[in-house]
């Protein structure tokens, strides 16, 4: 019995080992798809059937998603695109993320006014409303042809918080999602991020980005969503808890004399050329 015990152990460790990386490279597998959706938004709508001026486009995924809903605004880019059987809902990021965030001395407007103290960046905030997405979304949703359908919210940069801010948004109202974000800045204060974290969600960082660090936190800014820290390895790291902790063997661990802003442009199905990014 026991010896039959030993062997079987003997057995499992190796398929458990197996199927670590395997867990891994499906997650991996996961951010890359939604990662060319956040990279499309990059791309004019126009573009994207055509093969010279759009490359991501061209990758079944988003050949697949028909765009409902689109928007360009001074603040905001982005669209609602369906494949069955997922909304998707993308916002662009900034060549200017940077401006955005040193020129608002990272000021705090309370929203969402139903949420006692949750306090976000006033400048990420005035992107997400310029947007007006949320009648089209309920819109879509409400079509009984796309019942049982799941959104999903991208974006990465200032997308990334736009993102955030849309399902808080959505999730507030009733609905249900599923919220990826690369390379988002911190958001909000502590209470914004316990509203976010109701529902755990991946916040991938690539390496040593500048972005995920800033707002500083001595400005009252949290971040909020499990890490997943991109680099030699993908690491899944800790699950933030009720004090919304980064865990510190992930992208905490890096020393702001390496905060860097070519970093931000890579993350998995998103490769923004710099001179690229810069141009726009
Ligand atoms: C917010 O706080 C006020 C005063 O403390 C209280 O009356 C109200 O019910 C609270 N609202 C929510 C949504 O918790
Ligand atoms: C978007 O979807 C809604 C709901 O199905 C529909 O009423 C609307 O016509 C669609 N818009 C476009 C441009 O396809």
């Amino acid at each position: 019995m026991y010896r039959r015990f030993i062997i079987l152990i003997l057995i499992l460790i190796p398929i458990v080992l197996l199927l670590i990386p395997i867990a891994v490279s499906e997650l991996v597998d996961e951010l890359e798809h939604l990662g060319r959706y956040a990279a499309a938004t990059y791309e004019r709508f126009e573009d994207w059937t055509d093969p010279n001026q759009c490359t991501v486009c061209q990758h079944p995924d988003i050949r697949a998603t028909t765009l409902n809903t689109t928007w360009a605004g001074l603040l905001t880019r982005g669209f609602i695109g369906i494949n069955q059987p997922n909304v998707i809902v993308a916002f662009r990021g900034t060549t200017h993320i940077m401006d955005v965030l040193t020129n608002s001395h990272a000021v705090q407007t309370r929203w969402p006014p139903s949420v006692n103290g949750s306090m976000v960046h006033e400048g990420f905030l005035a992107a997400y409303l310029d947007a007006h997405i949320m009648d089209h979304l309920s819109l879509i949703m409400a079509d009984p042809q796309f019942r049982g359908y799941q959104v999903h919210f991208v974006g990465h940069s200032l997308g990334a918080a736009q993102a955030t801010l849309a399902y808080a948004e959505w999730m507030l109202g009733g609905g249900d999602a599923v919220l990826t974000t690369f390379g988002s800045p911190r958001v909000g204060n502590l209470e914004f991020a316990q509203l976010v974290n109701t529902r755990e969600f991946w916040r991938v960082v690539n390496r040593a980005d500048i972005v995920p660090h800033l707002p500083m936190k001595l400005m009252a800014y949290v971040s909020a969503g499990r890490e997943v820290w991109v680099g030699d390895d993908v690491v899944e790291c800790e699950s933030p808890g009720e004090e919304c902790n980064e865990d510190p063997r992930c992208s905490a661990s890096v020393s702001p004399f390496l905060w860097n802003l070519v970093d931000h442009m890579v993350y998995p199905g998103i490769r923004l050329g710099i001179p690229k990014y810069f141009e726009q």
